[in-house]
């Protein structure tokens, strides 16, 4: 347990590295590792999600050498290479390593157990389940269809035409990889976008992936060829400092190579909706993903505006951080169409408005989204519910707050931005972090 203390006030400057992205690093690791021949992996974030992900693919016989702190090379052992661990595959708070190892580990030809920490065992996995049930996978779930998952050793899968009733590019991926396994074309069609990062890496791992306007297919069978992968800066992990930033009149901070995928980019709408100037220098391509350099200036006072389901999708893991900029926005901002906010780390409609209003904010939460109207920040102490991105929003939210803040119970933000603390503190950010009284 951690405990973050935050003086109020401050503001951020300078040029800023955020570590790796989460989605490409867990992705990198996992086709590699799939894949026939040597990968190596730069810019890996090495954050305890993407580290349950790299321990599991160990576990089953990958040889995976740590060359840095984000350098890997993984040994990949092909489509048909893994061997069955010697136990439970243990995937902490992870639900893209759960949902897509389900998806993976239905094609072998040998038992898995998957299983996470308590946040992660009370997350929805039928969602993933019922689908690969439908193509033929054997899977026990606990009685509320959460982890622990245990996967049967694989007879032939089926290849399955499945329309998703939600969005979901975790269910979409864990759906495609048991898709090369099976015995035809399996596609994926969703209601609306999800990020797409499963079909830029696999074509870039030289599998042929069909995709379009809410569907992606694959055909069973198709061999993955090592290759080199060099992962962005994570747009997720880079919002809380441009939000930290849009938040306070008079700061400017730059981004460096952050990743832009349009799939995820909706912060970057919000936020200049909002009335935040920001610029994307040095546009360039790495790997089959857009990433730029981002610039961004604060205007004198940002605006309240309406978040509906449509750019919800594209920042779903941004929206804790867009409730803090809301909170100090003139007006009313209403969110909604962002129910899948409640099955995430913790539910975070709940954890952002109850703790907005323990700062004196008024937020009140909806089912699908939540009002928040601007006002003045006081100090506090807030209840992260142990999810980063809770911890590190409220983190930036003591930038405009008139006491310091306490922030309980952050010891997961390591899960997906380890030196967060260090780096914000460099930015300006007066943030110490203690153990747990
Ligand atoms: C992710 C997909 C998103 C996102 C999560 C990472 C991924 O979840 O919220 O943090 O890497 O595929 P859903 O697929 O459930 O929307």
């Amino acid at each position: 347990m951690l405990t973050y203390q935050i003086q109020a006030g401050g503001q951020l400057s300078g040029t800023i590295q955020v570590p790796g992205d989460k989605s490409i690093s867990h992705r990198a690791v996992m086709f590699a590792a799939l894949a026939e021949g040597t990968s190596e992996i730069t810019g890996f974030l090495s954050g305890e999600d993407c580290l349950c992900t790299m321990r599991a693919f160990r576990a089953m016989g990958v040889a995976i050498e740590q060359l840095g702190a984000t350098h890997l090379r993984v040994r990949g052992v092909g489509l048909h290479g893994l061997k069955a661990a010697a136990a439970a595959l243990d995937l902490g708070n992870s639900g893209t390593s759960m949902r897509l190892m389900a998806g993976l580990l239905s094609g072998q030809r040998f038992a898995s157990e998957l299983i996470g920490d308590a946040s992660l065992s009370r997350r929805p996995m039928r969602r993933i389940v019922e689908p690969l049930r439908q193509m033929g996978a054997q899977i026990e779930t606990a009685e509320r269809g959460t982890a622990p998952l245990r996967i049967a050793a694989a007879a032939q899968l089926h290849a399955i035409s499945y329309a998703s009733p939600v969005a979901s590019a975790q269910v979409k991926s864990g759906l495609l990889l048991a898709g090369l396994y099976a015995d035809g074309r399996t596609e994926v069609r969703e209601p609306g976008i999800s990020r797409d990062h499963t079909e830029r890496m696999l074509r870039a791992f030289g599998v042929q992936v069909e995709s379009g306007n809410g569907f992606a297919a694959v055909t069973g069978g198709q061999p993955l060829r090592a290759t080199d992968v060099a992962v962005p800066a994570d747009i997720s992990s880079a919002t809380f400092f441009m939000v930290g930033a849009a938040i306070v009149p008079g700061s400017e901070v730059l981004l460096s190579g952050v990743g832009i995928n349009p799939t995820r980019h909706g912060i970057i709408e919000i936020l200049r909706r909002m009335g935040a100037v920001i610029e994307l220098l040095n546009p360039r391509e790495v790997g089959g993903e857009p990433v730029a350099d981002l610039c961004i200036q604060a205007p004198l006072q940002l605006q309240a505006i309406a978040i509906g389901h449509d750019l919800v999708t594209l920042a779903i893991d941004e929206m804790p951080a867009v409730f803090v900029a809301a909170a100090c926005a003139r007006g009313q901002t209403v969110i909604t169409g962002a129910e899948e906010l409640r099955v995430k780390e913790s539910d975070r409609i709940a954890a952002m408005c109850d703790g907005l209003q323990t700062l004196g904010i008024d937020a009140m939460a909806a089912a699908d989204g939540a009002r928040i109207t601007g006002g003045v920040l006081h100090g506090g102490t807030v209840d992260s519910c142990g999810d980063h991105r809770i911890a590190m929003s409220f983190a930036m939210a003591a930038l405009r707050s008139s006491a310091p803040l306490t922030i309980l119970d952050c010891a997961n933000v390591d899960t997906s931005f380890p030196g967060f603390a260090d780096l914000a503190r460099r930015a300006g950010l007066g943030i110490a972090v203690q153990p747990a009284s």
